[in-house]
């Protein structure tokens, strides 16, 4: 008898295991399919993409969890549906994307993890603000990790406007939720109109005692919903850096060093919450970023304050102690401004030798927040391609404003991003900037082809002073040169070619090795 169950369990397992809950959808199907569904979740995908791969049984496992709720996932194979894809503005794979209908598209922003699917689109599922009674409420609360809940006078439009406003916005952060019901707002202690965000962790729920107002309800969601001493990972980093607060990182190698350092330190995070958020940090798998933080990123544990709004970094000592005490009057000198913060930088050039002009952490101010020049400049990485392919036609381009006399109004500039500290978020490299001359508080990003064509117009559009210099493409003059001259540079070509064969073999075991080690450090930065 308890043969037959096992047996008859084992087969009703594997038929749950093969039956997949995704959709496969294909240009004829995908139409009906977003048409007919409420809202669906499709992910674009090439079976070669190892990040969709990845990605494949978590999504199984999200779409078997919304299977109840009505939520449909779907995936479409882009290399048998070009078109479909295509049509879609997919550019890499996988791409996530949220249907309510097929006209209401929307990028799909959470992590491609299957409980933060489920999250993001339950939430996705919901109206802004649900509307809820004394029989709901409680359900509501234990939704999701973090719940707001805000309590206002039904006749209170003010509010409710407001409330509704700031919902919409963070609605693929937190779940919403609304009450017009005095008692239960008395039961939680507070008055019309307020606001009570409800948590799974720390002391549960936190009441919101400011002014009614869009901004501080905000501020407000962001910085509760943060846990005392949370953890920094590729799911949180981007919440922390939207706090508008500090944040001070605990690097500890060990899940037990991280919880002993976060009970250590506890009371100073309780002393400076809402002010600096506390997070620990793994130093095994994302050691790298220390250097980020201008740490030495091999010595551990360690402490740093990041001031994620200026990005400025104040690295603790790496070879004080980390207790109660000392980081303690660390962080207290912190807030009092005496804690200078730390600037890598490399020296400041003496002479500006070519066309395009080095930056420094140290020059940074002088020549990129110069008032009177449009100032283009490319951040970069020493170890990127991209970077690298660049570089010649970056040099054209300066040079081509210096001969027209036009670099008193135009600096072309370049700084190793790096290795120097620059207030500027940078998402990969290379990355280009255009600071106005006249307003260097909103830097355009270019977004062009990296093109000498196209960086002149970027330059003239965006630019102060319209300026515009012109270039040719080196036309095929190579075929008017007598045949005789072309074939002995064709030989030449030829030799120095097998030269650099030669050399390149050496080379590249030399920069294999650290190719390996800056792939890894860019997947990090990628990561966090
Ligand atoms: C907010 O306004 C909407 C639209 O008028 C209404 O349906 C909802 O009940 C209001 N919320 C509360 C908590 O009264």
């Amino acid at each position: 008898m308890r043969n037959f169950k096992a047996i008859a369990l084992s087969a009703a397992f594997a038929a749950v295991a093969s039956a997949s809950d995704v959709e496969v959808l294909t240009k004829d199907t995908f139409p009906d399919f977003v048409k007919g569904n409420d809202l669906v979740l499709a992910e674009f995908y090439a079976p070669w993409c190892g990040h969709c791969k990845a990605l494949a049984p978590e999504y199984e496992e999200a779409a078997t969890t919304l299977k109840e709720k009505n939520i449909k996932l779907a995936k479409v194979d882009c290399t048998e549906e070009a078109d479909l894809c295509q049509s879609y503005g997919v550019e890499g794979y996988p791409t996530l994307k949220v249907f309510r209908g097929p006209d209401n598209v929307n990028a799909y922003s959470g992590a491609r993890k299957a409980p933060a699917i489920v999250s993001y689109m339950t939430k996705q599922s919901l109206p802004a603000v649900s509307l809820l009674t004394k029989d709901t409420i409680e359900d509501f609360k234990i939704q999701d990790k973090v719940v707001l809940v805000g309590y206002f006078a039904a006749d209170d439009k003010t509010s409710n406007t407001t409330y509704t406003e700031v919902a919409e916005k963070l609605r693929d952060s937190y779940l919403f939720g609304a009450s017009n019901d005095a008692e239960l707002a008395k039961a939680e202690g507070v008055e019309f109109p307020s606001l009570v965000l409800y948590k799974s962790f720390d002391e549960g729920k936190s009441i919101f005692t400011e002014t009614f107002s869009g901004e501080a309800i905000e501020k407000f969601a962001k910085t509760a919903s943060i846990p005392l001493i949370g953890e920094v990972g590729p799911d949180t980093y981007a919440g922390y850096m939207a706090t508008g607060i500090p944040l001070a990182y605990i690097f500890a190698e060990t899940a037990e060093e991280r919880d002993s350092f976060s009970a250590e330190l506890k009371d100073v995070a309780e002393k400076h919450r809402g002010a600096i958020s506390f997070a620990t940090i793994d130093a095994k798998a994302f050691g790298a970023h220390a250097g980020n933080l201008n740490l030495k990123a091999d010595v551990f544990p360690a402490f740093a304050i990041q001031d994620t709004v200026n990005n400025k970094k104040f690295p603790y000592d790496q070879e004080a102690k980390i207790t109660a005490e000392t980081i303690g009057k660390f962080v207290d000198d912190f807030v009092a401004g005496k804690v200078e913060p730390s600037v890598k930088s490399e020296p400041i050039p003496e002479t500006q030798e070519g066309p395009v002009q080095i930056i420094v952490a140290k020059n940074y101010d002088d020549i990129v927040l110069d008032n009177t020049k449009d100032v283009l400049v490319e951040f970069y990485a020493p170890w990127c391609g991209h970077c690298k392919a660049l570089a010649p036609k970056y040099d054209i381009l300066a040079g081509l404003y210096v001969d027209a006399g036009l670099d008193s109004k135009v600096t072309i500039a370049k700084v190793d991003a790096t290795l120097n500290d620059v207030p500027d978020e940078i998402q990969g490299f290379p990355t280009i900037k255009l600071f106005k001359a006249g307003d260097k508080t909103n830097p355009i990003t270019y977004s062009g082809s990296r093109s000498i064509e196209d960086l002149i117009k970027f330059v003239k559009e965006n630019g102060k002073y319209a300026a515009e210099v012109s270039y040719e493409e080196p036309s095929e003059d190579e075929a008017q040169k007598p045949i005789v001259e072309s074939m002995a540079e064709q030989a030449q070509a030829a030799t120095e070619a097998a030269k650099d064969a030669a050399e390149e073999a050496t080379e590249s075991v030399k920069s294999a090795a650290s190719e390996a080690t800056e792939a890894a450090d860019a997947e990090i930065h990628d990561e966090l």
